[in-house]
């Protein structure tokens, strides 16, 4: 139903529009909202549009291949599903929607440590298409035992949340006093009964719980969490506890949340596999650069030595050419499948994938390259104006 209403959907925005009419105000702003300011928030995405490519005229790129790998497994197209914690709170249908939406799209889905539904249950729909995010919790026994799941399950890949040991000011959800569970401003009840939709799923759809954790056996209720977080949240996470996992774990390491070329270094001394380079598109720090301005660095203090994945401002096909021009392996995206999801479900989600992988063979096609393999720094216009990439270009 979602997706016949939607029909004028035709981008990313469009999903970012669309989404606000069926959230309540407060679920939006949580949604599409960054840390203070919203500086780096912003710069993900026009530090992207800054950088102009070069269109080539009377190139043959039929039988275009947008596939790729990552760490040996094959990707329909350079794109992957960030990790969201919470996205039971868009729609019911929340990460199996979204995981086997991934499947489809050959793509893998990074089931986050915040999720609302279990690992096990998206394991059952993506068993092979299925990332695991893993935090360093203050009790090593809950991070040891959520590692057990995930071999468990089959996953080969973790993640580690590496940018969440301080908290972050997210001041839209402030005002409106969104805690969990939330106590909204009586302004926002009668905002939330403009969405109907919304409201009757939330009502009469699953249950929101942490679905990951559990209390007695029964997931983690929303106004258990705050109490759960207060008493594992960990400030102390260090290298040390990274290499510690690095020596338990025979699966593939990434480590997201890297913003500095030194610690992608460290990183890879220390046995990573992916550098996930993200600043959690703007959401908890908001005095750092776009992710596109750090790549070119990271790209040359790893030096090949593991695989460089990107999160933050990709809207487009073309973000995806320009990120992986300059050295990402692949790139992921986090809102623009939220806010499909939470506009029309499933079906939505699917067809943001569909988007963005038409624009990746249209831009593809214009800078004259047929294959992922190909891009390359030589598909950027001439910049040596560009604020972004400091002459790395040139
Ligand atoms: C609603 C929402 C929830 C998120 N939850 C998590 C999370 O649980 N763990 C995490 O590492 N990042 C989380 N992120 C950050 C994403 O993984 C990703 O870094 C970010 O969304 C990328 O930027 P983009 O939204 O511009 O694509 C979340 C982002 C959003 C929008």
């Amino acid at each position: 139903m979602g997706i016949l209403r939607n029909k004028w959907i035709v981008s990313i925005d469009d999903y970012r529009r669309a989404s606000r009419k069926h959230l309540p105000r407060m679920i939006s702003d949580y949604l599409e909202g960054g840390a203070l300011d919203e500086i780096t928030m912003r710069a993900n995405e026009e530090h992207f549009d800054a950088l102009m490519l070069r269109q080539r005229s009377m190139v043959d790129v039929t039988g275009m291949d947008t596939s790729t790998t990552v760490l040996g497994r094959s990707l329909a197209m350079p794109l992957m599903v960030a990790p969201m914690g919470m996205l039971t709170i868009f729609h019911p249908g929340s990460d199996p929607a979204v995981a086997r939406a991934a499947v489809r799209a050959g793509s893998i889905f990074i089931h986050s440590a915040w999720a609302g539904c279990s690992l096990e249950e998206v394991a059952k729909v993506a068993p092979n298409n299925l990332w695991a995010q893993v935090a360093f919790w203050k009790d090593p026994e809950e991070t040891a035992s959520y590692i057990k799941r995930a071999r468990a399950v089959g996953v080969d890949t973790l993640v580690v949340a590496g940018d969440v040991g301080s908290s972050s000011k997210r001041e839209r959800d402030l005002h409106h006093g969104l805690s969990m569970p939330p106590r909204p401003p009586v302004a926002d009840y009668f905002n939330a009964a403009t969405r109907p939709g919304w409201l009757w799923r939330w009502l009469t759809g699953r249950k929101m719980t942490y679905g990951n954790y559990a209390v007695n056996g029964r997931p983690l209720r929303m106004d258990e969490m705050n109490s759960w977080m207060a008493s594992n949240k960990n400030p102390a996470a260090t290298w040390d506890d990274f290499a510690k996992l690095r020596s338990e774990w025979s699966g593939n390491l990434v480590i997201k949340g890297i913003m500095d070329a030194e610690d992608a270094a460290r990183a890879v001394d220390e046995g990573a596999d992916g550098i996930f380079i993200s600043n959690h598109g703007g959401r908890q720090f908001d005095a750092q650069p776009a992710t596109i301005d750090v790549l070119p660095s990271i790209v040359e203090a790893v030096g090949g030595r593991a695989e460089i994945y990107l999160d933050g401002g990709v809207r487009r096909g073309h973000d995806i050419v320009k990120a992986v021009a300059l050295g990402a392996r692949a790139v992921l995206a986090g809102r623009p499948f939220a806010y499909a999801l939470a506009t029309g479900g499933e079906p939505a989600v699917d067809r943001a994938f569909g988007i963005l992988r038409e624009e990746l063979k249209g831009a593809m096609g214009f800078v004259g390259k047929a294959s992922v393999a190909e891009l390359d720094k030589t598909v950027f216009a001439n910049q040596s104006h560009s604020p972004v990439l400091n002459g790395v270009l040139l």
